[in-house]
Parts: structure tokens; sequence; C-alpha cells
């Protein structure tokens, strides 16, 4: 799984959801004190390093990041991936419901396709400290999954609750189209989806004989703001 996120990552497809969270970081720092040293930030679940990656090289702020993933295969991708970038990476296995930092000592946390633990994520951003969440949209990859499933599943609601210890700061919705060529990229995207586990023998046999696929990418970008 790992490996395959990896080489649809970098094929490019995600590119312009890499681009928004720079934008978002970019902001925050700038409204950072003026004698603020860095802006720290903890990807949470952050796979094998692709965003942290992306950040490095497109924000011209001074970062402080940690990566941390429950998976050690994932880590040890992106520790492989960092030697030419930041020199304040870390990246760490943990789970985002111990995460091996102090209290209020952040000020960015990204939650990106991956399990938020709210509690912990309130504990370790400073007061005013930012939390961005990205989650699939109701289209995401919709046309996978009308391939893969005999019925789609009613969309969901767009309605938020703000998690405790955090104020909502607004939201984003990006959406935009990507052409998938040959059987392994395509076999690669749905590896790295939970779909591979929740589609049939079937479905995914509908989806391993596609030989290119047209595809929307429709992600929600949220900030909440640690009050
Ligand atoms: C869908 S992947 C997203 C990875 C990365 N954020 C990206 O978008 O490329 C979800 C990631 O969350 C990690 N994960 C699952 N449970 C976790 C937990 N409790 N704490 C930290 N990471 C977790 C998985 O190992 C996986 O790498």
């Amino acid at each position: 799984m790992v490996a395959a996120r990896q080489r649809f990552l970098q094929a490019g497809h995600y590119q312009p959801v890499a681009e928004a969270i720079s934008r978002y970081i970019v902001a925050w720092a700038e409204k950072q004190p003026l004698d603020a040293e860095s802006f720290s930030c903890l990807d949470a679940g952050c796979g094998e390093g692709y965003y942290l990656r992306q950040l490095v090289s497109r924000v011209p702020v001074d970062l402080a990041l940690i990566g941390l993933d429950i998976s050690k295969w994932a880590v040890m991708a992106a520790a492989r991936q960092d030697n030419k970038h930041s020199p304040f990476s870390r990246w760490v296995v943990g789970s985002n419901a111990h995460l091996p930092v102090q209290q209020a000592a952040l000020d960015g946390v990204l939650c990106m396709f991956g399990f938020p633990v709210y509690r912990e994520f309130a504990r370790v951003l400073k007061s005013g400290g930012v939390l961005l969440q990205v989650e699939a949209g109701p289209q995401h990859l919709r046309e996978l999954r009308e391939v893969i499933y005999p019925q789609l599943k009613p969309e969901r609601s767009a309605a938020l609750e703000a998690p405790e210890g955090f104020a909502y700061l607004g939201e984003e919705t990006l959406s935009y189209p990507i052409k998938l060529e040959g059987q392994e990229t395509i076999a690669d995207l749905l590896a790295m989806t939970p779909h591979l586990y929740r589609a049939s023998a079937e479905g995914r046999a509908r989806a391993a004989a596609l030989d290119q696929l047209a595809l929307t990418v429709d992600v929600r970008l949220i900030q909440w703001e640690r009050s």
C-alpha cells in the first residue's frame, strides 16, 4: 500500500491538494509574531511523507516538521526520501491517539485522509494554533466507486460540528478531473484507498480490467482553530 501510494502521489495526481496545503501553511505562518523562530507542524498520519516533502519545497518560511504514522513501513519510506529536504524533519512511528509531543507545543497539525483524534490534536496545539483536516468529498473518486460497487451509498451530509477545544475557521472544496492510464496506475489508486478492502472480488476484478479511467478528485479542506 505504501509503495502504491508513493507511485501514485509522485505522478502528481494530488499535486493541487499539496499546493493548497502549502498556501494554508504560508497564510498561517504570516500571522505568527515577528519573533517566532519557525512554524512547527505535525502531519498526523503522514503516510510516506509526500505532503511534508511538497511543503518543504514550496513554502518560503522556516518550518519545524514532524511526520507521524502508525505504519512503520510508511515512516521508513518517508525517512528514506527525506535526505535532501528539511533538516528539521522528524519521522516518527506512533499513534494519533498518543502523540509524542508536549502539550501546547505546535503551531499547526495536518490530518490528511487520516484518522483524527481531536482530543490529542487539541492537547498538542498552542492556543490559536490551526488544524487542517483534508477529507474525501461526496464526489471523490466517484467513477471508481461506480465501477467497483453495485450501488453507491447516499452522499454524506456536509454539516460539521466543532470538536471540543476547536472553533470552525472555514473550509474549501477542491475539485478537479484526472485521467489514469494503465492497469498498474488504476491498481495503485485502488490499493491506497479503503475501497480495496470494502469492494467485492467481482468489483475489484472490474477495476483491474480497466486500461484507463477518468476520475473526479473532490476533497474538503477544513480549518479548525485551537480555542
Ligand atoms: C489514507 S492514508 C493517508 C496518508 C497520507 N496522509 C496521505 O494522504 O498520503 C491514512 C494513513 O493513516 C495512518 N494511520 C492509521 N491509523 C493511524 C493512527 N491511529 N495514528 C496515526 N496514523 C494512523 C495509516 O497508516 C496511513 O498511512
